[in-house]
């Protein structure tokens, strides 16, 4: 596994490296969201520049997901996501909009709601991705119980597909197009020190990301890379063999060495576990909070339920 770290402009260094023949397979990014935060370098932004300095860097069949929200002044919505979408769809495809449900919310004041989300998009270059690993982690409420076929928009282009008979429900069913996400220290990442960044996306958004749209080998790139979620994830959460590739980018030099820390302390963190875990009588790890994401154990047990449900029972 290895980690490319860039400090400067992102769109000068990705249409440098897109020059030299660098191609990328998935980006998981948050730009900087207008004013809302203040980051060390009073950064700026080219947005229609970097929509295609991406599309230049990203293989075909490569995903670029944004995660993005609005900012809100004198009771009107900046509409800069919409903007976003807009503009990146005038390269790429959007194959996919996640609402990004937050655990904690920013007051709304008197007279609005609490803000609760923002969105990921997920932009497609190509026709079609060269990847798609579906989460199967969402509990079904029905699970083991017989439940008869329906109607639904089931097949790709949105068509209205009749099912038939009678299926077994699964003890977990495909994710869908909205999550949970905790944030917020302790929660956004495991490493104490990426908290030093005002703005850390959070890992249980960033690491299904990577899981569902890239593959062992694959070169992950963030180009608004602040603490380093995305090299951190791809060194560390990953067993041997399964690792992603990652290049980090950053207008400040000052993040980068803070990024480069938080993978030391990632990778220490990772083979702590890998060694704890082959002593006999060791802890399992402690679960996670709300939403508990799967363990890849119990996630490929539920897979491997699904397949031997099917196999096994005929309906009714
Ligand atoms: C929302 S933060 C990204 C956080 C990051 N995803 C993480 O998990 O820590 C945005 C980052 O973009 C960087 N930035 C702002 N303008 C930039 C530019 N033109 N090129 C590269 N990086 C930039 C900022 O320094 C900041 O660290």
């Amino acid at each position: 596994m290895t980690t490319k770290y860039y400090t400067g402009d992102c769109c000068e260094v990705m249409e440098r490296l897109a020059k030299e023949g660098v191609k990328t397979n998935l980006t998981v990014c948050s730009p900087p969201y207008q004013e809302l935060r203040n980051y060390k370098n009073g950064c700026v932004w080219d947005m229609p520049r970097t929509a295609k300095a991406l599309y230049d860097i990203t293989c075909d069949g490569g995903i670029v997901c944004v995660n993005i929200g609005d900012q809100r002044k004198d009771f009107d919505e900046s509409g800069f996501s919409y903007k976003l979408a807009l503009e990146f769809k005038k390269h790429f495809k959007l194959l996919q909009t996640i609402i990004v449900v937050k655990d904690s919310i920013i007051f709304g004041g008197e007279q609005r709601l609490a803000n609760q989300h923002e969105f990921c998009f997920c932009f497609l270059r190509g026709e079609k991705p060269r990847v798609f690993n579906k989460l199967m982690d969402r509990p079904n409420k029905q699970a083991g119980k017989w439940s008869n076929k329906v109607i639904g928009r089931h097949g790709e282009n949105d068509e209205l597909k009749k099912g038939e008979g009678k299926f077994l429900v699964a003890p977990f069913g495909a994710r869908t197009s909205v999550w949970s996400v905790p944030v917020g220290f302790n929660k956004s990442a495991k490493e104490t020190c990426a908290h030093e960044h005002c703005a850390v996306m959070s890992q249980h958004l960033a690491l299904p990301l990577i899981k569902m749209f890239s593959q062992p080998g694959d070169v992950v790139l963030d180009c608004f890379g602040g603490s380093g979620t995305v090299p951190a994830l791809c060194g560390s959460s990953f067993s041997e063999g399964q690792k992603r590739d990652s290049v980090y980018i950053d207008i400040s030099p000052s993040y980068a060495k803070l990024a480069k820390r938080r993978v030391k302390e990632a990778e220490n963190r990772a083979m702590r576990e890998a060694s704890q875990a082959t002593k006999p009588h060791s802890q399992p790890a402690p679960t996670e909070a709300f939403p508990r994401t799967p363990s890849n154990q119990e996630a490929k047990e539920a897979a491997r339920l699904i397949l031997s449900y099917q196999e096994a029972f005929q309906a009714p």
